[in-house]
Formats: structure tokens, sequence, C-alpha cells
């Protein structure tokens, strides 16, 4: 019988992944060709158990190095009900960046004082409910913002940190990267300290520390280190300056994952262990008190977690050129490939043909009206026939909360499966739903 160590591709895939009984891809105990029967493709599914467990590593990890420390999860990676629910059973923090986030972490009743809220142009609407809810902490991205609360505040005390743009290149694809001076993203230096000086000033805010976040997919913690210094060296300065102790820093989120064979990150333990180090160190030599350290990760708590499934459709081979695999999916529910390119590589295998060998090489492309409509560019896989069903690995980040209608394409269902049992926590989209916002 074959074992998932056989097959190396297996290794980029969820924690309880396994070929069964029959030679089908299981993932959390249930068999895919199963899921597929039951729930129809295109489809994504969760193993649940695997997103628990990077929240209970990233804890541990973090929290046995340095106790003061708070796991934001950042919805924008995979936003669901369901997620927020198990975010909040594992005791992690919300990162959030929209009012609609925040709108629906309201409706499953995630604790306000445990939400903090970063985006480059907050609404009135936004400031609004982040004031009137009594948010952890609003992320004061720029000057203008920053005078929106004043007013929006009232007379109610609002916690915030502010965004500083520490000029960090993170090397990570360039559309991810927000931490350099020439992004949109956060206070350039030169407004720091008018920045500061007018937190300081108000008496409705309660200026609590600053923020930074670099980039999606990092492997590296030197951009941490680069970044910390400039922040932490800028704490120094307007402690002996203004007296202000800096209370909490949050560096963001962006530690990469496993997307492809060969391709491995340092595990969480790694940047755990390098950021606390550094920070305590820094604020020692520095003379500052180590303050709350939060992180926000997205990407690496639910991309290796979840997959999707499609039904391979039409074959089309070029002779000399390039045979093309097309599935029932495409952009409309996974636009990463499209917009990153090979930056957003995925591997995949075929469910009813896990073991057999990748004789063959094809682009998948999906059933969309454009020529960049392509999941994944030459892949060797078994020798494919109408009907197989294609998983992609690492579909869990930045795939669900891109999916658009183009086309009319209907939204796949999503799928949580846990010890052999699956539960639909997002169902397909409709007709109904396709036009349920038009008149005629
Ligand atoms: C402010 C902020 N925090 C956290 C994240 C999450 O990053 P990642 O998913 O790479 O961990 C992002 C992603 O863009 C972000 O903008």
């Amino acid at each position: 019988m074959v074992k998932k160590s056989d097959i190396p591709r297996l290794e980029v895939f969820s924690l309880n992944t396994e070929i069964n009984k029959k030679n089908h891809l299981a993932i959390g105990g249930c068999d895919t060709l199963d899921l597929v029967k039951k729930f129809g493709t295109p489809l994504y599914v969760y193993d649940e158990n695997d997103l628990r467990s990077r929240c209970r590593e990233y804890k541990a990890e973090f929290g046995k190095r340095y106790p003061n420390v708070t796991i934001a999860y950042s919805p924008k990676a995979f936003t669901a009900k369901a997620m927020l629910k198990l975010v909040q059973e594992e005791g992690l923090d919300l990162d959030i960046v929209t009012g609609g986030e925040l709108g629906i972490a309201k409706i499953v009743g995630f604790p306000m004082e445990r939400i903090h809220f970063s985006n480059s142009n907050k609404s009135v609407e936004d400031l609004e409910m982040s004031v009137k809810y009594g948010l952890g902490h609003i992320g004061v991205d720029n000057l203008p913002e920053l005078d929106m609360l004043i007013k929006i505040a009232g007379k109610k005390k609002v916690k915030i940190l502010l965004r500083l743009n520490p000029g960090v290149d993170p090397h990570t694809h360039k559309y991810n990267t927000t931490g350099i001076a020439d992004s949109k993203f956060g206070l350039t230096r030169t407004t720091w300290d008018q920045a500061v000086a007018t937190a300081l000033a108000a008496p409705n805010l309660d200026l609590d520390g600053f923020h930074f976040h670099l980039g999606s997919g990092l492997f590296e913690a030197e951009p941490y280190f680069k970044a910390m210094d400039a922040v932490l060296s800028y704490a120094a300065e307007i402690k002996k300056k203004r007296g202000y102790n800096m209370k909490t820093l949050s560096i963001g989120g962006g530690i990469g994952i496993q997307y492809t064979v060969g391709k491995v990150p340092p595990p969480f333990s790694y940047f755990a262990e390098k950021i606390t180090t550094y920070l305590k160190k820094k604020c020692t030599d520095f003379g500052l008190t180590p303050p709350r350290l939060i992180i926000e990760p997205g990407r690496s708590i639910v991309a290796k977690g979840g997959i999707s499934l499609y039904t391979i459709g039409v074959i089309k081979e070029i002779p000399g050129i390039r045979t093309y695999a097309s599935t029932d999916g495409g952009i409309s529910d996974n636009i990463r490939y499209a917009m990153y390119g090979e930056f957003a590589r995925q591997e995949a295998v075929i469910a009813n043909k896990v073991s057999a060998k990748n004789t063959d090489k094809y682009t998948i492309y999906g059933k969309l009206c454009e020529s960049g409509d392509v999941l994944i560019k030459d892949i060797m896989l078994p020798k494919l026939a109408m009907g197989d069903i294609l998983v992609m690995a690492g579909s869990g980040a930045y795939a669900v909360p891109m999916q658009s209608n183009y086309n009319s394409m209907l939204r796949p269902a999503i799928v949580f499966v846990k010890d052999g049992k699956a539960r639909l926590i997002r169902r397909r989209e409709t007709l109904d739903d396709l036009i349920r916002r038009d008149s005629d």
C-alpha cells in the first residue's frame, strides 16, 4: 500500500492528509471523492484540526518566550463565520482591515476588546463603528485619519496604535510588500513626530504604541529586525524627548508557508525565537520597558489547512506546445496565480490517481473567458481524463476572500472536516444569489 511519505507532494498538504485504503486522497479523515459526491466541485475543504494546531503553535511558541504576547489572526486571509468562531475558541485576537470584517466579528459575538483595526483609508462609518464598539485598538494609518478620529471619538477615550512605515524591504512579491517607503501604508518617517504630538495632545486618544506590517510570505526574520530597529530607536527618542513610554508594539503578520516541494520556510519556533530575543535585547539597549507584543498572522494559520477540489473537463493537447487541462473553477475562485504568477505556485495531485506516476505535463486552467485564467502552469501529473478530481494544496489563504462572480460564476461551497466528519460552513452560491441585488 502507498504511504503518504512515498509521495513528496503530500508534504505541502494539511497535517491530516492521508492516502486511504481505497487509495484515494483523504483529509481530516474524509475521503475527498466522497466529499465531491456530497458537495460537488469546485469545493474548498479546510482541515479543522490543522487550523487549530497552527493557532496553538503560535500561542505556545511565542508565549513561552515572551509572555506578554497577543496573537491576532488576520481574517483577510480567510474570512468565514466558522473561522472567526474557531479563532475565538482558540483564544486568538483579530486583526481586521474593514468595516465588513468588523461586522462579521460582531455577528459571531467576537469580543470587541480583542479586535485591532488597521487600514489605510478608513471611512467615517468604519471609525464610528470602531469607537462605538470599543475596539482593542484602532490602528491609525495617516494624519487625516488621526484628525477624523479625534472628531469622531468625541468624549470617548479611544486606544490607538500609530502605524509607522519603517521603510524596510521584506524581500517578497511587490504586491505583498507594504513596509517600504514607497507604499500607501503607514505614516511616512517625516510625519511620525507630528502624529505622536497630535495623538498625545488629544484628550480622547490613548496612544498605546506602534504598529508596522512589512508584507506577506516572509522566509526570514531580518526584515523584522530592521523594522524593530527603526521603531524602537524612535520609541527611545520620544521617551527621552516627551517622556512617552510605548506600551504595545504590533509587528504585523507576514510569516511565509511552504507551498511547493523543497521551498521550506523556517518553523514558527524560529520566528518566535528570533523576534522575541531581538525585541528583548533592543529594549535593553534602548532603555525601554518591553512592550506588549502583537503578531498578526493570516496566511501561516490558514494556507496549508485548505485545499481546493475541481473536476477535470476538456483536455486540449497542442502538439509541441502545451497540453491544457480545464477545471470547473478558475480565477473566480482562486486568482492567486493570475495575480502573483510563480510566486503563488501551488502543488496539486489527482485524488483518484494519487499514487499513479506523474508522467504528463499540463497547464491547469479554468472555465472563464480569459487567457490568464490559469491555476497552475506546467505541472507534472498522471495522465488525465475528464472527470478526474484535481486537488490543489495550500488553497486556504487569500483564495476564498478574493473570489468573484466574474463571468457569473457561482462561488464554491466550503466544508470543514475533522475526525472523519464534514460540515458545510458556506453553501455553494445559486443563481438567486447572483441576481439578489439587481432590479429590472
Ligand atoms: C496589517 C496586516 N496585518 C497582517 C496581515 C497578514 O499577513 P499574512 O497573511 O502574511 O500573515 C496583513 C496582510 O496583508 C496586513 O495587511
